[in-house]
This record gives C-alpha cells, structure tokens and sequence, in this order.
C-alpha cells in the first residue's frame, strides 16, 4: 500500500483516537504480563480511518506475526484453516472486511475463536470425515465498516470492539506535517491547517490531498505548501470549503433538489445519484451526518439548514422557523 511507510507502528504514535489507545494500551500490556493471546478485536469506523494501522501497531506491540486477508478473499473453508494451522502462538490473523465471509467460512471460525479448535470436513459423501485439530492461541483481529453488517454470533466473539471515529483538524494537522517529513513534501504550519480542514476527518484523504498539493506547489509555487497554496490546489481539486468532493454535494443536492430536502429513502437517492448504495451508506453519509448536513430519521434521509447554506440557496420556511 502506497501509505506503509507512513503509517505509525506504536500505539504511542497513534494519534486522534485516544480512547482506543488509553484502552488497547491496558489490554495489551495485561495479556503480556499474563503471557496470553490478546482477545479478539473488532475494529469498526469509516474507510480511511486507521483500521489497518491499528491492526498492524495490535501485532507490533504482541511482539507477534500479522497474518493479513479479507472477507471477500476466503472462499471456501480450506482457506481459512490453511490460515490458522500456519499461525504461531499470539499471533494476530487481520480479516478486513470481515461482513463478507460466507457462512461455510464464518462457521469454521466460531470454534477456532471460542476454543482454538479447527473443525473441518475432508472429503464428501459416504467417505467424508470430520477431522479436529488445537490452534495455537491467536487473536482474530477483525475490520468492518459498521458493527451492524456482522451477524450477532460473530460479534459476539470479540471481546474488544474498538469505533473509530473521525479526526479532528488539530490531529489531521499533525498527521499531514508527520507525513510531510517522512515523504520530504515541506508543508508550514498553515498549510497543514489547511489541507487537514480539507480531509473528512480522514488521515488517509490528507495524506492523499498531501501529495496533490505537493504536486501543485512543485508546479506553480516554489514546493512549499502555504495555507494559500493548499487552497489554490485544494480547490483546483474540486475539494471544497468543507472538505466536500464531487460525490458530497451530490448527494446533498439530491436531497435538496429531487426531494424538496427529504426525508428520502437511501434506495431513491442511490438511484438519484448513481452511486450504490453501500458507499452511500459506509463512506458518503457518516462524515456529512458527523458534520450536521444530513441526518438519519426512520423516514430517510434528510437535509439540515447547513445544507441549505453550504449551496447559498434559500432556506426553506419551513426550515428557517424558530432561529
Ligand atoms: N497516520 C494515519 N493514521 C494515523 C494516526 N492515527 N496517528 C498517526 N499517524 C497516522
């Protein structure tokens, strides 16, 4: 991944979500003391917010191997339990995406997390048996969008669930200037503001705007990255006052235009807008409900004021009563 290097690989590092790490610290320095495997953990929060990092500093701060794959790449049973045989003890095995194991898959693995026991099937048939092995102790770390997508016997076998929630501007700020030393882009203080005002929360949106910017400020500046650079650049990227990309006021203007500002059900603005309804739901909304845009009511999805004067448009009466 284009990010490796940059990502943190302590949890004393790993800034902007300081009630996972106050917590992981104390879980992970019991489970050394006592010389057990960590529990298994389940990470869950939007794209881009660290899930694989935090995967990566859980294995780090074990002293122990990261085994890495996803939901969608474990077919059949086989492919797990070629997995876990391979594990040392303490290891940690990462499945990203973890809603999307099939239901061969995801039974295999209830009594490899509750009793480090592999059960599985070899041949079919009459001449088909069942064959038991002991795992090494492991921890199962899993990652997901939404905590919701996982079926309740799942989650329930983590005993750590860890959200993570967007970054404030003070933290992006301090990621954009860490990843700016480390990949050599010379970013001031102003100019880290900016692009980190301009991320969704999101290290990895910055550390992608980072490296956009730089390009600009190589181009048409003398390389260094100014608060005026970075909008220049920012908005040469169509990335707005907010933070907003092309998708964001899409959406928002759907639900302002089409739908008279709501409420309107996810389906209707999928279709709306062309966008499926799973990214609708796992990366547009969370950062535009986070920030007051848009809520979620039992009726659909609906427009705030904020919206409305995001755009310039007119509040609508109905909306503007009682300010
Ligand atoms: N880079 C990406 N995420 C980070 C985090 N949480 N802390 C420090 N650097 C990061």
């Amino acid at each position: 991944r284009a990010d490796d290097h940059i990502r943190p690989r302590r949890l004393q590092d790993y800034i902007g979500q300081p009630v996972v790490r106050e917590q992981m610290e104390i879980f992970i320095g019991a489970a050394r003391q006592r010389g057990d495997a960590l529990d298994h953990v389940l990470i869950f929060g939007p794209p881009g917010l660290g899930k694989t990092t935090l995967s990566h500093i859980i294995a780090h701060e074990m002293g122990a191997n990261l085994r890495q794959t996803s939901g969608p790449v474990l077919e059949k049973a086989g492919d797990l339990a070629a997995l876990l045989t391979n594990l040392e003890p303490h290891d940690v095995l990462f499945i990203d995406e973890i809603h999307r194991l099939s239901p061969v898959v995801e039974e295999i693995l209830y009594p490899a997390l509750e009793d480090f026991q592999l059960d599985i099937m070899i041949g079919d048939g009459p001449a088909a048996r069942s064959i038991k092995l002991d795992l090494p102790p492991f921890t199962l770390v899993g990652a997901t969008t939404r905590a919701g997508l996982l079926t309740s016997p799942l989650r329930d076998r983590f005993g750590i669930v860890q959200r993570l929630e967007f970054y404030n501007v003070e933290d992006l700020a301090y990621i954009v200037r860490r990843a700016g030393t480390i990949v050599g882009a010379q970013v001031d203080e102003g100019g880290a503001y900016e692009i980190a005002r301009r991320s969704r929360g999101t290290p990895r949106i910055a550390n992608r705007l980072l490296r956009r910017v730089r390009d600009y400020a190589q181009v048409k500046h003398n390389g260094l990255i100014t608060s005026d650079i970075a909008d220049r650049a920012l908005n040469m990227l169509n990335v707005d006052e907010q933070g907003f990309d092309h998708m964001d006021r899409r959406l928002l203007l759907a639900v302002i235009e089409k739908f008279d500002g709501g409420p309107v059900g996810v389906d209707s603005l999928a279709a709306a807008i062309g966008e499926e309804r799973g990214t609708i739901e796992d990366v547009l909304e969370p950062f535009l409900i986070q920030q007051g845009y848009l809520m979620r009511t039992p009726r659909g999805r609906v427009a705030t004021r904020r919206s409305w004067q995001h755009f310039g448009l007119t509040i609508p009466a109905h909306l503007s009563a009682g300010t």
